[in-house]
């Protein structure tokens, strides 16, 4: 299996600004990888030029062995923009169709009614996109990534402009995606949704990758905490593995146990540390 996305050391200048300061980044083939960052960190940046869209400065990006920007990388690719608007007149078969055109797809109305059945508007063929709801919108946009089938899909912020529901069904529309094999690289600097669906992330600050590896790598054990006669007390530095052991020691040192439980950090926790509270 083939490299969906492969990126090396990455250098992006705006003017003075530099936006990414030489970035690694892979997507196997199949991978659903989350780019996570505050507003600011690069990831647009990074995504436009694998899609072609802005020139590196310095670094390679491939899709899937073809150069960014190349008419072979942009036939293995599907985009989806972080603020994208289709024309509110369109209905959302003839938005995939206009799609088509621009992709050359020969897919023709069945690879629509399939695109539009995987993302749950197979109801909504004949709907105008001005009267679909932001969730629907944006699962119209991610069939429209998908149209002429590529190897890699580029979803810039996918959730961010959702309520709690609409990022769930683009969640399970992810999972969906990924039991069919298709690679995905995700932007977000929201972590809920991701943290659940990801295989691996990578956390992008001012133009550096800062933190990466699966999100349980980058769950990281805090310790255990162990509720007895005696009160609460947390045993800094223990993992999983510990927890037999203490309960054990404790009830032979004459301790009623109540109750044992194991610390992570949450990915969440993991990231807010990373980006030192920048949020916004
Ligand atoms: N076209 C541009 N011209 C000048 N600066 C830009 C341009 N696009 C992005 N930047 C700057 O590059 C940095 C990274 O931006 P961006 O890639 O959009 O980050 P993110 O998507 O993580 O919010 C920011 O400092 C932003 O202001
Ligand atoms: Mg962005």
């Amino acid at each position: 299996m083939s490299t969906a996305l492969a990126v090396h050391g990455l250098v992006k200048r705006y003017g003075t600004v530099e936006a990414l300061k030489g970035v690694d980044l892979s997507v196997e083939e199949g991978e659903l990888v989350g780019l996570l960052g505050p507003n600011g960190a690069g990831k647009s940046t990074l995504v436009k030029i694998a899609a072609g869209l802005v020139r590196a400065s310095a670094g390679s990006a491939e899709v899937a062995g073809a150069r960014a920007g190349s008419r072979a990388a942009r036939a293995r690719l599907g985009y989806l923009a972080e603020l994208f608007r289709f024309p509110g007149w369109y209905t959302a078969d003839e938005v995939l169709m206009l799609h088509q055109r621009l992709a050359r797809s020969t897919g023709g109305a069945p690879e629509r009614r399939r695109l539009l059945e995987l993302v749950a508007l197979a109801d909504a063929a004949d709907r105008r996109v001005d009267g679909m709801s932001k969730g629907m919108q944006q699962r119209l946009g991610v069939a429209q990534a998908l149209v002429g089938e590529p190897r890699i899909l580029l979803l810039d912020e996918p959730t961010s402009a959702l309520d709690p529901v609409g990022r769930r069904t683009v969640r399970l529309l992810l999972e969906e995606l990924r039991e069919r094999g298709v690679s995905v690289l995700l932007n977000s600097h929201l972590l809920s949704e991701i943290e659940l669906v990801c295989d691996r992330v990578a956390i992008l600050l001012g133009g550096e990758v800062v933190a990466a590896g699966t999100p349980h790598e980058l769950s990281r054990p805090r310790g255990v905490e162990l509720e007895t006669d005696e009160g609460t007390k947390t045993i800094q530095g223990a993992t999983r593995e510990d927890a037999p052991r203490l309960v054990a020691e404790a009830v032979a040192a004459g301790r009623q146990v109540y109750g044992v439980r194991v610390l992570t950090s949450t990915l969440e926790e993991t990231y807010l540390e990373a980006v030192g509270g920048e949020t916004s």
